[in-house]
């Protein structure tokens, strides 16, 4: 993801304790944090850990000479490509709906050109109180995107709606807000993660893909504006921000997600790592090794799965389809010969056999082949930069139709 200087405004509620891990959770994706408090604000969370963690000089008096003269409230206002609200309380949303510049956080609110998301957190009956809800709405109109509240167990000892998103959902809802909506109106199908095949009660045969590259992609579109569905193997990756997923274990249940969501999507990227075997027969029993007499080993037979990449290739129609290819030697060769089996627009291959790129690790050192006998190859790059050069590429390709 793109860094971006976001300004972190926190007001003053008790999910105000998250800013800290908010702030870290911003500056492990690259992204540069300033912090600005409130006066009820500093309550709840000391200026001074904030500080630590952020490693940038905290605003929290708009009268102050020496804040002031470090980067006066305006310069604040413009130095941001972002300003996330969390926690937005109450009284926040409503003095940014009535424009009041009562204090740093405000007014840096009423200056800024920049794109703002907010993260309300408060009481469940504050929450749901028309007051609130008509400057939500009011927010809304102005361009504010909205992340949460969630609902749970609240810090006042009510159950409800009301609490402030985890700072890991706000962080994706940060990298996501304000980048140019270039998919919009577009469904992309994303597939992530290995498939899991049954052998009997409680074994299957799977393998190594953590869903990473898959997921990043995703969310990428997501980024972008599309509509995304993204039909997940065996993963524990939380779901993207603005995304719907769907779970599957096995290469059946993915090929059957897939073709229930083909007809609708115009983009098809397939990352997951499909079984191309499973075992014939499936026990609904545990296998216990006392059946097999005398020690004897264990014979499974395997069926081919089918080929769900080339099944869809088949009937593409104006749809962009791209697949992965995961080699672990002639990479290009290999990768050349499954973009004409398959008949997809683009392949991306990895090679699996380097420990720092392709199977659960963070990065990825692709190439992409193109029918045309084009082949690019990127350098190593974290998943989610892979994933954005994937869709700068298949933008142009569409543009280009
Ligand atoms: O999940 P990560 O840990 O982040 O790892 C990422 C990854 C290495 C899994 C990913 O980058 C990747 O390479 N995914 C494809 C893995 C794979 O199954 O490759 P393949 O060469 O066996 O298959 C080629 C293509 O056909 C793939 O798009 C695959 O989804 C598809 N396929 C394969 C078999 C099958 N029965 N049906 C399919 O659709």
């Amino acid at each position: 993801m793109d860094p971006r200087r976001i300004l972190l405004a926190i007001s003053g509620g008790i999910a105000a304790y998250k800013a800290p891990e908010l702030v870290r959770t911003l500056r492990r994706a690259d992204h540069v944090v300033r912090c600005a408090l409130t006066p009820e604000a500093e309550r709840f969370v000391s200026p001074l850990s904030l500080q630590a963690v952020s490693g940038e000089t905290v605003r929290r008096d708009l009268f102050d000479a020496g804040e002031e003269g470090e980067i006066d409230h305006i310069g604040l206002a413009d130095w941001a490509d972002l300003v996330l609200v969390a926690p937005a309380t109450a009284n926040l949303l409503a003095k940014m709906a009535a424009g009041l510049a009562d204090d740093l956080v405000s007014t840096v609110l009423l200056a800024t050109r920049a794109p703002i998301l907010v993260a309300p957190a408060m009481n469940v009956n504050m929450w749901s109180h028309p007051a609130t809800q008509a400057n939500l709405a009011v927010l809304r109109d102005r361009g504010v995107a909205v992340v949460g509240p969630d609902s749970g167990e609240l810090a006042c000892g009510w159950e409800g709606i009301g609490r402030m998103s985890d700072p890991s959902v706000i962080a994706v809802a940060a990298a996501a807000h304000g980048v140019p909506p270039t998919l919009i109106g577009t469904r992309v199908l994303v597939t992530a993660g290995g498939t899991a095949e049954p052998i009997d009660a409680v074994r299957s045969v799977t393998n190594r893909s953590s869903g990473k590259m898959g997921f990043a992609i995703a969310n990428e579109a997501a980024r972008r504006g599309a509509e995304v569905v993204l039909v997940a193997g065996v993963t524990s990756l939380p779901t993207p921000f603005g995304v719907r997923r769907v779970d599957v274990r096995s290469a059946l249940e993915m090929r059957a997600a897939v073709l229930a969501e083909f007809d609708e999507a115009s983009i098809v990227i397939k990352a997951a790592a499909v079984a191309d075997f499973r075992p014939i027969e499936v026990s609904g029993r545990k296998i216990k090794k006392e059946e097999l007499a005398g020690g004897a080993s264990l014979t499974l037979e395997l069926v081919q799965n089918p080929d769900i990449l080339q099944e869809i290739s088949a009937r593409k129609g104006d749809r962009t389809i791209v697949g992965f290819a995961a080699e672990s030697h002639d990479v290009l060769a290999a990768a050349k010969r499954k973009l004409s089996r398959k008949g997809c627009d683009l392949i991306v291959a990895n090679d699996i056999s380097r420990s720092d790129a392709g199977f659960d690790v963070d990065e990825n050192a692709v190439l992409f082949v193109w029918p045309s006998g084009e082949v690019e190859e990127l350098p190593l790059l974290p998943k989610p930069g892979v994933a954005a050069q994937l869709f700068d590429r298949i933008e142009k390709l569409r543009e280009g139709r």
